[in-house]
């Protein structure tokens, strides 16, 4: 479980709309390493039955960010079934929200 937040294409945009969220020096890095795994094991598992991808369930009402998030927890887990339950010749070695992909 990913978070848009680790996207350097977004982080590094200019455009109000490609800025996500505030600065954060230990948070977001760690999404952008766990992005860069995701793509190291779907290489090392490409041609196999496994599929590896990240999923950002949104900003989502939990501990994590004092209930803030605008999503429920329902809305957030979405993602994470609708990976979870890719066909057997679905995408690997991508970077998914609802609405879609999200640029790495
Ligand atoms: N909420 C958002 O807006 C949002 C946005 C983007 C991405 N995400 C990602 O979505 C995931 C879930 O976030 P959340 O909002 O549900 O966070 P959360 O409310 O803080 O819940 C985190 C969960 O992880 C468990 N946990 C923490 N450290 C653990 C460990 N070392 N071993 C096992 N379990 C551990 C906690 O267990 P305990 O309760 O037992 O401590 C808790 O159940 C995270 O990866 C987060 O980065 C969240």
């Amino acid at each position: 479980m990913s978070s848009s937040v680790g996207s350097l294409t977004r982080q590094s945009g200019t455009a109000a709309e490609q800025m996500t969220g505030p600065v954060a020096v230990a948070y977001a890095p760690s999404k952008t390493f766990l992005n860069a795994v995701t793509l190291q094991y779907a290489r090392e598992l490409s041609g196999t039955n496994i599929l590896i991808n990240a999923g950002c369930p949104g900003y989502v009402a939990t501990d994590l960010n004092g209930f803030r998030g605008v999503r429920t927890p329902e809305q957030g887990a979405a993602i994470a079934i609708k990976l979870a339950t890719l066909p057997d010749d679905g995408p690997t070695g991508r970077f998914f929200q609802d609405a879609g992909v999200v640029p790495w």
